[in-house]
């Protein structure tokens, strides 16, 4: 059973190892600005994500913005809970459209999408999550859903 708290400003330091456990090429995320939670199995962090709203076309959409399962703790399907415990969070904000970016070989990532119910869309320079630079780029697939 994995209990999700919200993290608090002292829990940067262990986001920032979890995060490095999970996207072990990738920059370190932006602790400030994003809502993040930890999924906890007794005292052992095995997840944790985060999301902040951004601003797609004048309009603020919630950007999934970082997630990712410890190793260990992979295959038990514990990433849709978390997309859906961040979508609940940006209803009660009023927002009305969750996004994110999977790399293009995101196999997992992109099955849970899916299954939640999101769709691929084509990002424009207003829309990207990714950057400018990477506008265009084959690599990052954007993913959208209603909510
Ligand atoms: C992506 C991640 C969060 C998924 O963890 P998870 O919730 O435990 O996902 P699961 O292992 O249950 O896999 C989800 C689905 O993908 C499938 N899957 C897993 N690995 C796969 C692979 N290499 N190729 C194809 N399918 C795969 C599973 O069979 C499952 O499919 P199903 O639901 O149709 O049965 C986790 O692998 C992770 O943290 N990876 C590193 C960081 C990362 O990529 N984060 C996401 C950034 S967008």
């Amino acid at each position: 059973m994995i209990d999700f708290r919200p993290a608090s400003p002292e829990d940067e330091a262990l986001i920032a190892r979890l995060d490095a456990l999970c996207f072990p090429v990738d920059a370190p995320p932006v602790f400030a600005g994003a809502r993040w939670q930890i999924g906890w199995d007794g005292a052992a962090p095995a997840c944790y994500c985060a999301w902040k709203p951004v601003e797609h076309d004048g309009v603020a959409v919630g950007f999934h913005y970082r997630g990712g399962v410890l190793p260990g703790w992979r295959g038990r399907g514990l990433q849709r809970p978390m997309l859906r415990l961040r979508e609940a969070e940006m209803r009660a904000q009023g927002l009305t459209l969750a996004v994110t970016y999977t790399d293009a070989d995101g196999a997992a990532s992109m099955r849970n999408l899916i299954a939640e119910g999101y769709r691929p869309y084509a990002p424009t320079p207003t829309t990207t999550l990714s950057g400018l630079g990477r506008l265009g780029r084959v690599g990052f697939v954007h993913w959208e859903k209603r909510l």
